[in-house]
């Protein structure tokens, strides 16, 4: 008889990596410091985490991540200035950020790949099903891209990867998915490749970084060896992992911005910026001004 699934709470952040597409701003800084208007990509993240009721936080960083602790720390100096000058509604702004989660944080100490990152927080997960969000891959829609997947996971105790289409020209982006459909933005996923050619590429289904798994997916990447660019690649494990047990990729409704990026970072900002009812329609007019010349 299966054993009962041990009930979803815990989520990774992996935020190890290099950040080698944005330098030189993530030479001294983290990627995941990096604003969209006013607010660090991690911050949106984590928000995004505990609407999905995700509430055990793991952060997998490195050296130069320090940031990140920081913001999720009580900065005591600076609250009681806010407090001081009378700028009550800054105060509780800051000061709601250091309680809005407990985050136990860990080493990657040398960055070997994603699938290593996850697997660094094997004995933080023990045998509980768990999820994974990269949080500079920024999504943003009606329902949070997490409590998305979450939906499916309670239905099917099954893992689940998000999904996004991508036009052809871009899939050697993204790891790519070969599935059979089984209802509407849900697929059963059959195998799964990384940075294809446009030629070669099983379809135009992208993951995107928010995955659910089951406990099996560490006892796999246990095993793991170094793929492709000589790193530890989560995607050949999922791939692995597909063949024993079922997966499923639910095609995530929303926008997604790959802020990693500064293309993607602008579009982000842009975006958000405009949707701001503080000082969008001054962005807009801006803007405007620009595209007339
Ligand atoms: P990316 O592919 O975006 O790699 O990793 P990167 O190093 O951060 O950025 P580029 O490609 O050099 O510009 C996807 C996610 O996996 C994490 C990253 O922090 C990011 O959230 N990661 C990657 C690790 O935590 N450790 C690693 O060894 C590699």
């Amino acid at each position: 008889m299966g054993r009962v699934m041990k009930r979803l709470r815990k989520i990774i952040f992996p935020a190890a990596g290099h950040g080698t597409r944005f330098l030189p701003a993530t030479k001294a800084s983290p990627k995941e410091m990096l604003t969209i208007v006013n607010k660090p990509l991690i911050q949106y993240a984590v928000e995004e985490a505990l609407e999905a009721g995700l509430n055990q936080v793991i952060m997998v960083t490195g050296r130069g991540k320090r940031a990140i602790e920081d913001h999720f720390d009580v900065s005591f100096e600076l609250e009681t200035v806010l407090r001081n000058n009378g700028k009550q509604d800054k105060f509780e702004e800051v000061s709601q950020i250091s309680r809005m989660v407990e985050i136990v944080y860990l080493r990657q100490k040398m960055a070997l790949g994603l699938g290593h990152a996850v697997r660094c927080a094997e004995h933080w997960v023990e045998d509980e099903p768990f999820a994974v969000s990269l949080a500079d891959e920024l999504i943003i829609g009606d329902v949070p891209a997490m409590a998305q997947l979450r939906e499916v996971f309670e239905r099917t105790h099954c893992s689940v990867l998000g999904l996004m289409e991508v036009p052809r020209e871009h899939v050697s982006r993204y790891g790519i998915v070969a599935y059979e459909r089984e209802a509407d933005g849900l697929f059963r996923l059959v195998d799964m490749v990384e940075k294809p050619s446009p030629e070669s590429a099983p379809s135009c289904y992208a993951i995107v970084g928010r995955y659910i798994f089951t406990p099996r997916l560490m006892k796999i990447l246990r095993h793991a060896v170094p793929g492709t660019n000589n790193e530890i690649q989560l995607t050949d494990s999922i791939a692995r992992l597909a063949k024993e047990e079922t997966v499923y990729g639910v095609v995530l409704q929303g926008q997604r911005f790959d802020a990693g990026t500064p293309l993607g970072f602008l579009l982000a900002n842009a975006t958000l910026g405009l949707a701001n009812p503080q000082f969008g329609p001054e962005f807009r007019k801006h803007l405007l001004g620009l595209l007339d010349r």
